[in-house]
């Protein structure tokens, strides 16, 4: 089996923009620094990491019958907000379990951003009071239920779409495409800058690189503050996606690299160095990223980077996944 063998039902624009971060370079004085942009990378509600992973979920689901997609996250959940737009244009239902997963004491925080977005698209969205977790829900399989008992025919997709036989394909296939922009550029990324929660966007990565010839450091950056579970969520999902991609060898240890430290203490909850990240990237490169996600995966970049870890002849990719539809929630981080 090869990724190939794989049906992808198309929902990007074609492969997202890839672009130099000049003024963020010269600023922070070492690597080369570019970013490839998921936060654009389609035209359903601003798109992001999961529409990628979505395009080989799709077919399943296509090919199961379903007539409701069923998904969870927290209240500003990215992921859910994709689910919600591929439902509305595959003409499919969603019923979405919207978590509290963060305790952000913002007033509209289940009520703007993705959430917004998520019931514009006519989903049925549902909060429930359980914390953060990125293991598979109760609540999850009690909505999945619900859907049966109502005469539906559900399809369940969990949280991030990690857990999810397929979850790792669509960035196996972004690794695909990086090379190809490569050549296109005639630039080698020799360092990957990647955020990681659910860890399928990082898994998916590791996976699509590990069969190439040139080696590359593809750094995961933790959000979750739960790094044990996301660092074997990564593990778990790499190795599997490396099996169905026909990688024929084991992953090593050393190509699976989760690093701590600007998570801060809880997921969601921004730190100093999330909002300097934010503010920093808006002001040198007008690129927008958001306070749960982009902005601690920037912010582990900067001091990488700084720090020399990330050396001066580097040439680095930041990947960009999207998320900035949450920064309405946080309005009270930046006032
Ligand atoms: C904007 C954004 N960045 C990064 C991530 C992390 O990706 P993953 O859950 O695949 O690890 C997510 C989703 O969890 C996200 O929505």
């Amino acid at each position: 089996m090869s990724l190939d063998d794989f049906p992808r039902y198309p929902l990007l624009f074609g492969p997202s923009p890839v672009h130099r971060l000049d003024r963020l370079t010269a600023h922070l004085g070492g690597a080369a620094i570019w970013a490839k942009r998921e936060d654009c990378n389609s035209g359903l509600a601003y798109g992001g990491n999961k529409t990628r992973k979505l395009e080989y979920i799709v077919p399943d689901v296509l090919a199961s019958g379903a007539d409701t997609l069923v998904s969870i996250g927290g209240y500003q959940s990215n992921h859910t907000r994709q689910v919600a737009a591929v439902a509305a244009k595959l003409g499919l239902k969603a019923r979405l379990v919207q978590e509290k997963w963060v305790d952000w004491p913002d007033a509209v925080n289940d009520k703007v951003g993705n959430i917004l977005l998520s019931r514009i698209m006519g989903a049925d969205v549902r909060l429930d009071p359980a914390g953060f977790d990125i293991g598979i829900r109760d609540s999850w399989e009690r909505a999945l239920e619900e859907v049966r008992d109502a005469g539906g025919t559900p399809y369940g997709i969990p949280a991030g779409a990690s857990e999810h036989r397929l979850g790792g394909l669509g960035f196996a296939n972004w690794a695909r495409e990086v090379e190809q922009q490569e050549a296109e550029l005639g630039v080698f990324f020799d360092t990957i800058v990647v955020c990681t929660v659910t860890g399928s966007t990082h898994a998916g990565m590791i996976a699509g690189f590990s069969g190439r010839d040139r080696p590359r450091r593809v750094l995961g950056i933790d959000a979750s503050a739960t790094l044990e579970k996301t660092r074997d969520q990564v593990e778990r999902i790499a190795r599997h996606t490396a099996e169905l991609i026909g990688l024929g060898r084991e992953l090593r240890d050393d190509e699976i690299t989760v690093l701590e430290g600007w998570a801060g203490d809880r997921y969601g909850i921004p730190v100093a160095s999330t909002i300097d990240a934010i503010r920093l990237t808006g002001g040198l490169e007008g690129m927008i990223i958001d306070p749960v996600y982009e902005g601690k995966s920037m912010a582990g970049l900067v001091d990488l980077v700084r720090a020399g870890e990330i050396g001066p002849d580097s040439t680095v990719l930041y990947a960009h996944l999207g998320g900035q539809p949450a920064l309405n929630a946080y309005a009270g981080a930046f006032s």
